[in-house]
C-alpha cells in the first residue's frame, strides 16, 4: 500500500529535559525553574516555592533518571524505529545561574553523549531550547524575561550550544508552547513560560506581554545567528495549539472565538510574518498596556522569522459569549462539547481539531508544520504478567494519525513529522505527576517518588512499531 506520508517523514517521539532527567544537582547544574515547582494533582495546582526547601517533594529532581539510563531508553526508541527524538537542552546544565560568561564543560558534554547516541541510531535530535527551565538564579536575580537582561542571556546560551552541536543538531525550536502564558492569570504559565514570579500591583498583562516581546527579539535573534552558524539548520517556533469553535453561530458566539484565537496568532504572527498583527497594536491600546520596544526590535524580528512551525495538539475547546455557567471544565473559558468525549485529567479528545488545525495554520503561514507533541496522558495499570495493556492510548493515537494522514493526503498540509508526547512515561507537567502517563514505555515510579525505575513494554510499543515500520500504512 502506498503512504501518504513521503519517505523522509519524520516519525519519533518528544519529551523535555526537566520532565525526564533528573540529576538536578549534579556536575554543576544550577537549580532551574522547574526544580522548584512540587508535586500537585489533577484538583491540587503545583506550589512554586522559593528555592529549594526541605521537607517539600519536587519531582523533577529525579524525573526518571534518563540522565543515567538513556542508552538504555534510546535503544528502545531504535527498538521502535524512531527516525527522530524530540528533547530540550537544560540551560541550568550549561550555564548553571544563566548569566555567566562561560559554560559548564560537563553539561555541554552530557548532550554531546546524549546526540552522538541517538546518531548512532540514524536517530535525529529534535531540539528545544526553552522548555520551562530556565535558571532560578534569573528568575530571583533578574525577574526573568520581564527584565530585557534576559535576552542576551538567552542568546549567548542559544549561540553557544547551536555551536558546539552545529553537526549534530538540525532542527531546533526556540520557546516551548510560548502562548501559554497568555493564561497569565494561572501562575504556573508565566513562571514556566518566562520565569515570572508576579509583586503586588502589577498588572499581569501588561508584564507577561513585556516578557512575550523580548522573548520574541530573543527567538528572532537566534534564528539568525542560527543561519549563520549553520544555513542547513531548520530553526522553528513552538506553539501550544488548541483550536477554538464557537459554541453556535450566535455571531457572539463566532466573534468571541474569533478573539480568543488571537492569543495564539498573536506569537505565531510575529515568529513567522516577522511583524505583530495590526489587532495586537490595536489591543494594546485599548487595554492601556505600555509595551516598551527599543529602536531596532522590528527590524530584528523582520529578520528572524523561523523556518518551520513546531506545535502540541492535544484537545480542543469550545467557546461561548454570555457565559454563566461552563460547567467543570479544565481550562478558562472552555465550555463542555457535548459532541466529543476527555481525558480523566477533562482535555477534550478530538481527532478531526487535529485536521482543523494543520489546515488553520497551514492556510495561514504556509510554512511546513511539525507536530511536536500529541497524546493522552492517562492513567495505565501494569498487570501480574508485567503488561500495560493502553488499547485507549491506541485508540487516541490511531485516531490522531489518521486526521494528520487526511490533512496531508486531501488537504495538501506540509506536514515534516509527528512526535507523540512523553514516548516514556515522565513527570506532568501541568500537575507534576508520575500517575498522568504518555509514554509507549512504562517507568516504574509512582505520585510518591516510590519504584524501581524500571522500564516495562507498553501493548502501544508494538503498535507504533509498526506504524512507523509500515510509513503510517498499517494503523
Ligand atoms: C505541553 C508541554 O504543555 O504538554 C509538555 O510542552 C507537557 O511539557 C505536555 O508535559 C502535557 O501536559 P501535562 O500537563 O499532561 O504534562
Amino acid at each position: 500500500m502506498s503512504s501518504s506520508f513521503g519517505k523522509d517523514f519524520l516519525w519519533g517521539g518528544a519529551v523535555a529535559a526537566h520532565q525526564l532527567e533528573g540529576a538536578w544537582n549534579k556536575e554543576g547544574k544550577g537549580i532551574s525553574i522547574a526544580d522548584v515547582m512540587t508535586a500537585g494533582s489533577h484538583d491540587i495546582r503545583r506550589e512554586i516555592t522559593d528555592g529549594v526547601l526541605e521537607g517539600k517533594y519536587y519531582p523533577n529532581h529525579t524525573g526518571i533518571d534518563f540522565y543515567s539510563r538513556y542508552k538504555e531508553d534510546i535503544a528502545l526508541f531504535a527498538e521502535m524505529g524512531f527516525k527522530c527524538f524530540r528533547t530540550s537542552i537544560a540551560w541550568s546544565r550549561i550555564f548553571p545561574n544563566g548569566d555567566e560568561l562561560e559554560p559548564n564543560e560537563a553539561g555541554l558534554k552530557f548532550y554531546d553523549d546524549l546526540f552522538d547516541e541517538l546518531l548512532k541510531y540514524q536517530i535525529e535530535p529534535i531540539i528545544t531550547l526553552s522548555h520551562f527551565e530556565m535558571p532560578y538564579y534569573l528568575v530571583k536575580e533578574y525577574g526573568g524575561f520581564r527584565n530585557r537582561k534576559c535576552i542576551d542571556f538567552f542568546v549567548r546560551y542559544a549561540e553557544t550550544v547551536m555551536r558546539r552541536y552545529k553537526d549534530k543538531v538540525k532542527y531546533w525550536m526556540t520557546f516551548n508552547e510560548i502562548n501559554n502564558q497568555a493564561d497569565f492569570e494561572e501562575d504556573i504559565f508565566p513562571f514556566c513560560n518566562s520565569g515570572i514570579l508576579f509583586h503586588e500591583g502589577d498588572n499581569r498583562e501588561e508584564v507577561v506581554y513585556q516578557a512575550v516581546h523580548h522573548e520574541l527579539v530573543a527567538s528572532a535573534r537566534v534564528v539568525k545567528i542560527g543561519h549563520q552558524i549553520n544555513p542547513n539548520f531548520k530553526i522553528g517556533c513552538m506553539m501550544a495549539m488548541v483550536p477554538l469553535y464557537p459554541y453556535s453561530c450566535n455571531p457572539d458566539d463566532v466573534m468571541l472565538c474569533e478573539e480568543e484565537m488571537r492569543k495564539r496568532w498573536y506569537y505565531a504572527d510575529v515568529h513567522c510574518r516577522g511583524a505583530y498583527g495590526n489587532y495586537a497594536k490595536k489591543w494594546w491600546k485599548r487595554k492601556g498596556l505600555n509595551i516598551v520596544m527599543e529602536p531596532g526590535d522590528e527590524q530584528i524580528l523582520k529578520e528572524g522569522t523561523v523556518d518551520f512551525i513546531g506545535l502540541s495538539y492535544y484537545m480542543s475547546g469550545a467557546i461561548k459569549a454570555h457565559l454563566e455557567n461552563k460547567g467543570d471544565v479544565a481550562f478558562k473559558n472552555f465550555i463542555k462539547n457535548p459532541y466529543i468525549q476527555e481525558s480523566d485529567w477533562g482535555w477534550q479528545i478530538d481527532p478531526v481539531g487535529l485536521r482543523y488545525t494543520l489546515n488553520l495554520l497551514y492556510d495561514r503561514y504556509q510554512l511546513p508544520l511539525f507536530i511536536v507533541e500529541n497524546g493522552f496522558g492517562a492513567v495505565d495499570q501494569q498487570l501480574e504478567s508485567g503488561e500495560i495493556r493502553d488499547d485507549y492510548r491506541i485508540e487516541y493515537l490511531k485516531t490522531h494519525i489518521r486526521e494528520l494522514q487526511k490533512a496531508i493526503e486531501l488537504d495538501g498540509v506540509d506536514v515534516i513529522g509527528y512526535m507523540p508526547w512523553g514516548c516514556i512515561d515522565l513527570i506532568s507537567f501541568g500537575t507534576g505527576e508520575m500517575k498522568k502517563r504518555y509514554g509507549f514505555i512504562y517507568v516504574d515510579r509512582d505520585n510518591e517518588g516510590n519504584g524501581t525505575l524500571a522500564r516495562y513494554k507498553k501493548l502501544s510499543f508494538n503498535w507504533y512499531q509498526q506504524v512507523i515500520k509500515s510509513n503510517g500504512t498499517v494503523l
